[in-house]
């Protein structure tokens, strides 16, 4: 809805005579953006062959996605296809992107600067380059920082002749990480190097005290390669018992059979504390109260293992 009232607007300042490719053979990866627009008033060509393509990848240009979330390292990359007659001339090429309602462009040094909308102060970000008959772009490169939607447009312009443009951008959009995904780089990060090898896996693994301790969480070894196991099994134990119960046992509370691990003012239980309460924020509140014991069939009134 936007890009297309971006469009009519774009259209009626540069007075751009649409265009209708015929002969150029689709651009397949990464996906082709319809249309070509000139931004001459005095071009009264009425087709234009050149093509252009916009693409997110999270993987060096495998596969292509519209989504991404905004620590994942990303490349955007573009390609444009001059018309033929423009191959072999020198041009300049061009990378807008309209973000969270700002113009900006990529500028020669590659940094994003606002851009006033102004077809006089849009500023390549390639300059003088050898027009090819496939053109790539390099749009973005890294982790973006920021969420938001991205409508990234490109354009050339050979040496003396008109602006050529994609009237249609690429919606590009960026998300927040969410809870479950930020609890697992903070196990992978601090809590399975720190707090789980040196303490919490010298008695709750396989063949250790707090199994026989009648236990639930028991955590897989080698540590370092069952990381996903082993978060998956804090994520039980949140479901199970809620965060409050599991810093209490932490503590010494609730009768541990582990004794005191942590200190409440340490900063390895503020660690496991923030750790949980992400782990329960996208999950239901738990099945058992803390006051149910240590036992997690504890509750069962009919005394056997369901
Ligand atoms: C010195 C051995 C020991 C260490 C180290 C230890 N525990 Fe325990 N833990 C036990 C024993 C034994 C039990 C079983 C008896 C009980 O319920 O307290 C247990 C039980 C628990 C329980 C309740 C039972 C369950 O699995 O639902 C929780 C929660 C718990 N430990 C958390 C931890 C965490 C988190 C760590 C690491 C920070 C840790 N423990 C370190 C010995 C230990």
């Amino acid at each position: 809805m936007r890009s297309k009232s971006l469009l009519v607007l774009l259209a009626t300042m540069l007075l751009p005579l649409p265009a209708t490719a015929q002969t150029a053979a689709p651009i397949t990866a990464p996906t082709e953006l319809p249309g070509v627009h000139y931004a001459s008033p005095n071009n009264t060509a009425a087709s234009s062959t050149a093509r252009f393509a916009v693409g997110l990848s999270l993987d060096s240009g495998l596969t292509y996605t519209a989504t991404a979330r905004v620590t994942d390292k990303i490349s955007i990359t573009g390609k444009i296809r001059p018309e033929a007659s423009h191959v072999g001339m020198t041009g300049n090429l061009f990378v807008v992107d309209f973000v969270n309602g700002a113009w900006t462009m990529r500028n020669s040094d590659g940094v994003y600067v606002p851009w006033n909308f102004q077809i006089p102060a849009l500023v390549p970000y390639k300059v003088g380059v050898t027009l090819g008959a496939d053109m790539p772009v390099d749009v973005y490169t890294g982790a973006l920082g920021t969420t938001g939607n991205h409508l990234i447009y490109i354009g050339y312009k050979p040496q003396g002749g008109d602006l050529y443009y994609t009237p249609a951008a690429k919606l590009l959009t960026f998300t927040q990480l969410n809870a479950t995904d930020q609890a697992y780089s903070m196990f992978v990060a601090n809590i399975s190097p720190n707090l789980v090898q040196s303490r919490c896996s010298l008695c709750h693994v396989k063949g250790g005290i707090a199994e026989a301790g009648g236990a639930s969480h028991i955590f897989q070894l080698p540590l370092a390669t069952s990381l996903e196991t082993n978060f998956r099994i804090f994520q039980n134990l949140v479901t199970l018992r809620g965060v409050n119960y599991i810093l209490t046992k932490v503590t010494g509370g609730n009768g541990h059979g582990g004794g005191v691990q942590l200190t409440s003012n340490s900063v390895d239980y503020k660690d496991l504390s923030t750790f949980l309460n992400l782990v329960a924020q996208d999950l239901p509140p738990p099945t058992m109260t803390p006051d149910m014991g240590s036992d997690p069939y504890a509750s069962n009134p009919y005394g056997y293992a369901y």
